[in-house]
């Protein structure tokens, strides 16, 4: 068990360096789009103001070149405000003298957040020259940024490896979520997974196997099962080097006696046209968009089965609002299902929200990427170089 921010004694006066995930969705003018992962971090923040020490938190937003003012953390410094009982100072720079000018004149309780530390070259490469700089004014190191907890960058990982450390309360939740729904699941355990790529999802698909009852594929990566288990696909997007793959992971369901469901109708668009229809075949030109309303049924049954369903992934083209129906419809089951439901992945959270019944869902994982991996290697790497508790 790691050490979590409770363990941490005496934090009076203390310089809590604290890494969070704000990188939260926004438009092209940089306006926020959702504040899930801000209010999913406040918890931790709210324990360390009462604690009496001084916060200097730490965040990436997008993946900048260098300076972007549109991926600024200045406007979440302004949230911050409204959303705590106390002063919250923002700082132009995440390392030097004005962040050590700053700390100075703080009071205990107060918060500063530092700019987005993606504006600096060392924290993608993971530079140990960056991490020990920040280090350096700081007493403790805790790491509650879940949602980039797969990266090895130098504010989630090098920096653990410099300091007295701790995880916070968000990641705590999410690692005992997760565990408890992969380990010790409610049955019938029903696991919903879409997107595209069909390599990345392989050691996702063979963990889910072996411990879901059923599992329901849609998004891109349907087709290329489709393709496997001989079914025309039309134009679809189709990863022909991954047939073999995806007939393997068939395979491996059948052997262990698993339910493999795969769409049996589509929404879809001729190659080259934008007028959509509804197919249970797949033929000539025909390119594959979303889930159909029959797949939409068939997978909604087994939804309203299930003891404990875990989601991660859109089963249409999510980015384009014409084929969003199949998600939305599947984010509906869930959430008004009785079962135990665990949401990870932006578009899968959208869709939840999307439906006005996000309430329905019991946990919605503020990881993407992390909350994949962490499924597949039950841990992260960043969750590695934190500190066990001392029994
Ligand atoms: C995410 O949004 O999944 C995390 O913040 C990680 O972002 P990244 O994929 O840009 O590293």
């Amino acid at each position: 068990m790691k050490r979590t921010v409770k363990d941490l004694v005496n934090l009076k006066g203390k310089v809590v360096l604290l890494r969070v995930d704000f990188n939260v969705p926004i438009d092209k003018n940089g306006k926020i789009l959702d504040l899930n992962r801000v209010n999913a971090a406040i918890p931790t923040i709210k324990y360390l103001i009462e604690q009496g020490a001084k916060i200097v938190i730490m965040s990436h937003m997008g993946r900048p070149q260098g300076y972007e003012i549109r991926l600024s953390l200045w406007p979440i410094s302004l949230i911050l405000m409204q959303k705590l009982n106390t002063k919250v100072y923002f700082s132009n720079k995440a390392v030097g003298v004005e962040v050590k000018e700053r700390l100075h004149s703080m009071n205990n309780g107060e918060v500063l957040l530092l700019e987005n530390v993606r504006f600096y070259e060392g924290e993608v490469n993971c530079d140990m020259k960056f991490a020990r700089d920040l280090a350096s004014i700081g007493d403790v190191f805790v790491n509650d940024a879940f949602g980039c907890s797969h990266r090895k960058h130098a504010t989630t990982y090098g920096i653990a490896r410099l300091m007295p450390n701790a995880i916070g309360l968000l990641m705590e939740k999410e690692v005992n979520v997760l565990t408890q729904a992969m380990e010790n699941p409610k049955r019938p355990f029903v696991a919903v997974i879409g997107g595209a790529k069909v390599p990345y999802k392989i050691k996702i698909l063979r963990r889910f196997i072996d411990q879901a009852d059923t599992i329901l594929i849609g998004g891109a990566m349907a087709y290329t099962f489709l393709v496997a288990t001989g079914t025309a696909v039309g134009e679809s997007i189709t990863y022909l080097d991954s047939v073999d793959v995806a007939r393997e992971v068939l395979n491996y369901a059948a052997q262990k006696g698993k339910k493999v469901l795969l769409p049996i109708d589509h929404v879809a668009v001729r190659k080259g046209s934008t007028k959509k229809f509804v197919t249970d075949n797949l033929i000539e030109d025909m390119v594959g968009m979303d889930i159909g309303p029959k797949t939409v049924k068939l997978f909604s049954e087994e939804i309203a089965k299930a003891g404990q369903i875990v989601w991660n992934g859109p089963l249409g083209k999510y980015e384009d609002e014409e084929f969003r129906e199949g998600t939305n419809k599947i984010a509906k089951a869930i959430s008004v299902s009785k079962a135990y439901s665990v949401v990870g992945g932006g578009d899968s959270v959208s869709a939840v929200k999307a439906s006005k019944n996000a309430s329905g869902v019991n946990f919605l994982s503020t990881g993407g990427g992390a909350t994949l991996k962490f499924i597949e290697d039950g841990s992260l790497p960043c969750l590695e170089v934190i500190q066990e508790k001392i029994r």
